[in-house]
């Protein structure tokens, strides 16, 4: 299982990529919301996110919640970036935004949200290398992970079946929590270590499972 830390909650996100410089988190988790899609405005601004890239060492995994995907990622031109993910809710032309995400040489997530019916899935399997399944409502960070996330990732494997794409989970994971998606290829933590005092030790708690 990969680490990807989120640094929505951080008080001072520049700080807080350097320090998980010096950990081993697997990638930077960058949320990006828009006021529209989400209520929340956040991190929507390509500058900051450019900074954060050039200080980090670690590639970004980033999650759009916003209403126009196409418009964000035309603006993500060479960065060190694996997965751009936005949502299936959105309701524009989701194989458009897939191959937009493809051509630009990174790799496909599609997010669902905690009630979405996973089916709505099904018709764009063969072209998405990654599925993250939201464990809150997206919007915040901080917020309880809800339970039926367990029986989701189950059901989401299933459908996936023996194609390769990668599961992600994101939303209230902590030391507890992270017992109960141990079988994910990539968890998100966020104010777990990004508001403790030690990010090593937070990180050993959540990768040791
Ligand atoms: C919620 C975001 C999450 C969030 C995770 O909308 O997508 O990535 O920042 O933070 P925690 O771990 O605090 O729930
Ligand atoms: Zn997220």
């Amino acid at each position: 299982m990969k680490l990807s830390t989120s640094i929505l909650s951080s008080s001072d996100r520049i700080c807080c990529v350097e320090k998980l410089n010096d950990t081993c988190t697997y990638f930077i988790h960058i949320d990006v919301m828009d006021g529209n899609f989400v209520s929340n405005e956040q991190m929507n601004s390509i500058i900051e996110i450019k900074s954060i890239e050039e200080v980090s060492k670690h590639f970004l995994d980033i999650h759009l919640m916003v209403n126009d995907p196409i418009c964000y990622i035309e603006k993500f031109e060479n960065m060190n970036i694996e997965f751009i993910s936005f949502h299936i809710e959105v309701q524009r032309d989701i194989k458009n935004i897939i191959d937009k995400i493809h051509s630009m040489g990174y790799k496909v997530g599609v997010a669902i949200k905690p009630n979405t019916d996973i089916f709505v899935l099904e018709k764009y399997l063969d072209d998405i290398d990654l599925i993250l399944v939201m464990s809150v409502e997206p919007g915040y960070g901080g917020q309880k992970f809800i339970l039926n996330t367990v029986n989701r990732i189950r059901d989401i494997k299933k459908l996936i079946g023996d194609r390769n794409i990668l599961v992600e989970v994101d939303g209230g994971i902590n030391d507890e929590t992270i017992k109960m998606v141990k079988d994910v290829d990539i968890v998100v933590v966020g104010s777990f270590i990004v508001n403790s005092d030690d990010y090593s030790n937070s990180i050993d708690l959540i990768l040791r499972h």
